[in-house]
């Protein structure tokens, strides 16, 4: 298994596509095709359903994606958003300094002629407005959880959220990566799902381990293998800047054990920093103890794209199915962008499937396919490629004893089921 397969297998079956494809691409930035787009929609629906079935309380909330420059002096990201970065002197190819060998030469073109190596800060900036003056400078978010705390108080004093719970966001964020890589685990815009759980902080440690446990259960819920999956804590000298403790949950990648999720213990480091810049009271009156405080935060934050990635990964599958070799993707049906095909054995039975489809697909709201085109193998291959959990089958004799044959991807067993039953069959598969 290797990244070039994933990424084959998304540009053949529009899943991703290079940005500005047709002007030669832009580097770390990609564009989600029907079933991406289908995909991304079922990975942001399993986060947020993962979290409304907690017994906790937990709100919603969106952000802008510009900020000023206030706000990321005071989180830290304009002094310590860095990357040391060098560049070969000789080829002008430009490298993160931590991940390669000064010592050797450029592994481009063979000379050894470095720069020294510079802090590059990874925050986009950009300029509101028609005067390009200090003052218009603002910034894309490089996270989305700044744009919570800032709302901290907006929020506990428009809703009846009360200490402990949560704000949950999922958004773009851009990152102006030095080298982005690995197709979409290091992209230079990409979108996080983040929660920022906001507790006492002699509660801190229990939720800590609460929520490292609640997302490693969300995994195994998702269907990903549990080989795959293992948490890594943080070195002191690794954390970053707002950080006490983080735990990452990591995904055995072809390319290595990699962060796919990180849960943080941020203490009360980024509302501290927001009151003491913007003059602004962002603490909570404790009832009990008759004091004020400000409260500490865990952090659960992962990436869409990354979790996008892989999900592929998890679930790609060469096996042979009668001698013949098939390319599946044993994805959960959950987060399966197609829940299942219709396909009449003949294109001359098209007319009597299709209403059948047609109602099926209103019923129930899925996203399904009516595929007449090419043989049946090659048929139940596209679906098996694309990773959707049951073909139904309409042959001759349908029409006499009305029942359709459902075909399972993952075994290619079949059997038969009534076409009354059918909306019931799909509903008990994708639950
Ligand atoms: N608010 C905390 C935070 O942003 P992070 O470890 O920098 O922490 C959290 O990012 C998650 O966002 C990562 O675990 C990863 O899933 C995703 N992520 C970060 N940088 C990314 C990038 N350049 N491309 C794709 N995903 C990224």
């Amino acid at each position: 298994m290797n990244l070039d397969k994933i990424v084959a297998l998304c540009k053949r079956r529009g899943f991703v596509y290079q940005s500005s494809d047709i002007y030669g691409g832009l580097n770390g930035v990609y564009d989600f095709g029907p079933l991406g787009t289908l995909l991304k929609q079922n990975i942001r629906k399993v986060w947020v359903q993962s979290l409304k079935k907690t017994d906790k309380e937990i709100v919603f909330f969106e952000g802008s994606i510009l900020g000023s420059y206030d706000v990321w002096k005071a989180s830290g990201h304009a002094d310590h958003f860095n990357d040391p970065m060098v560049d070969c002197l000789n080829c002008k190819k430009r490298y993160r300094a931590d991940e390669i060998n000064l010592e050797k030469p450029c592994t481009h073109c063979g000379k050894k002629d470095w720069t020294r190596a510079r802090q590059f800060n990874m925050m986009f900036k950009t300029n509101l407005g028609a005067a390009a003056d200090e003052a218009s400078i603002a910034y894309l978010r490089p996270e989305t959880a700044q744009s919570i705390f800032i709302n901290f108080k907006n929020v506990i004093s428009t809703t009846r959220v009360h200490i402990p719970f949560g704000i949950a966001q999922i958004g773009k964020a851009f990152r102006n990566e030095i080298t982005p890589k690995q197709f979409l685990f290091r992209m230079r815009e990409f979108e996080q799902m983040e929660l920022e759980w906001f507790c006492k902080k002699e509660n801190a440690d229990t939720y800590f381990d609460y929520w490292v446990n609640e997302r490693e259960k969300f995994y195994d819920a998702i269907g990903i293998k549990k080989e795959n999956i293992r948490l890594k804590d943080h070195d002191k000298n690794e954390l970053a800047h707002y950080s006490n403790q983080t735990t990452d949950i990591e995904y055995h990648f072809p390319f290595g054990w990699k962060e796919l999720e990180g849960v943080a213990d941020r203490g009360n480091f980024d509302l501290t920093q927001h009151s003491s810049h913007s003059g602004k009271e962002l603490s909570v009156y404790d009832d009990e103890t008759k004091k004020s405080y400000i409260p500490n935060v865990v952090e659960c934050s992962v990436g869409v794209d990354r979790m996008f990635l892989m999900v592929l990964f998890d679930a790609y599958t060469q096996d042979t199915i009668d001698g013949e070799q098939r390319v599946v993707l044993k994805i959960s049906p959950k987060l399966a962008p197609i829940k299942a095909a219709f396909l009449p054995l003949t294109k001359k039975l098209s007319d009597e499937f299709l209403p059948i489809y047609k109602k099926i697909k209103t019923q129930t709201g899925f996203d399904m396919q009516f595929d007449v085109s090419g043989s049946i193998g090659k048929r139940y291959r596209r679906q098996d490629e694309i990773g959707t959990p049951v073909c139904f089958t309409y042959d001759f004799d349908s029409q006499k004893d009305g029942k359709v044959t459902a075909r399972s991807r993952d075994t290619t067993k079949q059997e038969r089921v009534d076409i009354d039953q059918l909306e019931t069959y799909l509903k008990n598969i994708i639950q």
